[in-house]
């Protein structure tokens, strides 16, 4: 099979080595890549839609997977499917569940999927207004896209005030959703679908604050381990029963179907499991710890989920664990340097803990820091600890100056 794989990520560079472990693959080209992605498989410099189909048109091609969320929202999806390629990636239609809140929200209303309560605004008075007569604090919620920085949860109703102030001067600001706030454990859970078959893969858990103990700023995402020990593969598969498989059905009826990873960011609350938002793409970096836990042919899964033909036998599991540590860059999530020089000691990772490049860039013959969130260390092992104990093993075969990362990656899961 000749894959073309978008994107430039430590997920990337995760779905990368599991394409590379298929026996079905012929050549993989990543466009465009990173330098650890370079060092596994061909890369090429496509960055528009427009540079992606020039290269289609002499690359005969049997399935394109698309990584992140600005090219699925953008309708690349589309572009790609009219050139008769399958696709593993949402089309411009179903992507809404991520790039417009509000368009998640109303579709979770429809089908009675469990979901905090809200109010869309299009006005930051009228918003303003809501907040002062309800006389409490709200989550507050930028509709379109904001690369993660489009959610506060305010403490007080002054702070929600503030907030609404500052995500209305966002360009993904146009409206303001205000969010009952919910309490409980946070699960990622990621799902495969073809459009009508739901297939969850482990669940996850990311570690989305900058500092240990879940102190300072949103970030993309510190580290990740997968399974959770009260989700196990079968409460995986019924919760994504019960929150993707309406979506999944309302989206096919209304002639969009939702082909691709679809992402439930949910809260375990007293009164069940809501969802906090809908990822039209796999999580980073929760892919870099599921994809480890895969048992089968993940590229097929893939292709399998794009031509319609997804079955719930498509892929086993396997047992243990993964953990990863995200290594970030001085001044991330604010202001991330770049240019840090990165040295790996190739000998200091352990069997079972592999480096995958985020945010690098080749400098010469140096590697650099490009990006707020850098490398990932990843491990695996037989239970939560020992993934973990890898993981971090991993992270001291890596330094650069600035290097910031959490010592608390996977507590929750360790009582
Ligand atoms: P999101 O960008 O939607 O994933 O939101 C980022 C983070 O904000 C989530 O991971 C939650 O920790 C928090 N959050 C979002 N919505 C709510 C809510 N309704 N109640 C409590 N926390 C929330
Ligand atoms: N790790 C969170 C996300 O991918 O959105």
């Amino acid at each position: 099979m000749r894959v073309l794989l978008i994107g430039s990520g430590g997920r990337e560079h995760a779905l990368t080595k599991a394409f590379l472990a298929s026996p079905r693959l012929t050549t993989l080209t990543v466009a465009p890549g990173n330098p650890g992605i370079a060092h596994d498989a061909p890369t090429a410099p496509l960055t528009s839609l427009a540079e992606v189909q020039a290269w289609l048109a002499t690359h005969p091609t049997d399935l394109v997977v698309i990584g992140p969320e600005a090219p699925l929202a953008a309708g690349w999806s589309d572009a790609i499917r009219a050139l008769g390629i399958p696709v593993f990636g949402a089309s411009q239609s179903a992507a809404r569940l991520e790039s417009s809140k509000g368009f998640a929200k109303q579709v979770m209303q429809r089908v009675a999927v469990p979901t905090a309560a809200f109010r869309v605004f299009h006005d930051t008075a009228e918003a303003s207004a809501f907040v002062r007569q309800s006389g409490q604090a709200w989550v507050v919620k930028a509709d379109g896209l904001a690369a993660g920085k489009g959610v506060i949860v305010a403490e007080s109703m002054s702070e929600t005030l503030d907030a609404i102030a500052q995500l209305a001067a966002l360009p993904a600001g146009e409206r303001i959703l205000l969010e009952e706030r919910l309490y409980g454990p946070e699960v990622s859970l990621i799902a495969l679908s073809d459009g009508q078959t739901v297939l969850a893969l482990p669940s996850a858990r990311d570690h989305k604050r900058i500092f240990d103990g879940d102190e300072g700023p949103n970030t993309g995402g510190m580290g990740a381990i997968a399974p959770l020990n009260s989700i196990t593969q079968p409460v995986a598969q019924q919760l994504a029963e019960i929150v993707m498989q309406p979506v999944i059905a309302m989206l096919a009826a209304h002639q969009t179907p939702f082909v691709g990873a679809l992402y439930a960011g949910l809260m375990l609350t007293e009164h069940g499991p809501k969802v906090i938002e809908f990822n039209a793409r796999f999580g980073d970096p929760e892919t870099q710890v599921i994809l480890p836990l895969c048992d089968g042919d993940v590229l097929l899964a893939l292709y399998a989920a794009a031509t319609q033909a997804l079955t719930p036998a498509t892929l086993g599991w396997r047992t243990g664990a993964a953990a990863c540590v995200v290594l970030s860059s001085a001044g991330y999530p604010d202001a991330p340097r770049s240019g840090d020089v990165i040295t790996i000691d190739p000998t200091k990772i352990p069997a079972n803990g592999t480096i995958l490049h985020a945010g690098t860039r080749r400098d010469g013959n140096q590697l650099v820091t490009a990006g707020g969130r850098v490398l990932n260390a990843v491990g695996y092992g037989a239970d939560v600890v020992s993934a973990l104990r890898t993981a971090y093993a991993t992270v001291d075969a890596v330094q650069f100056a600035g290097m910031h990362y959490r010592l608390d990656i996977g507590q929750t899961e360790l009582v």
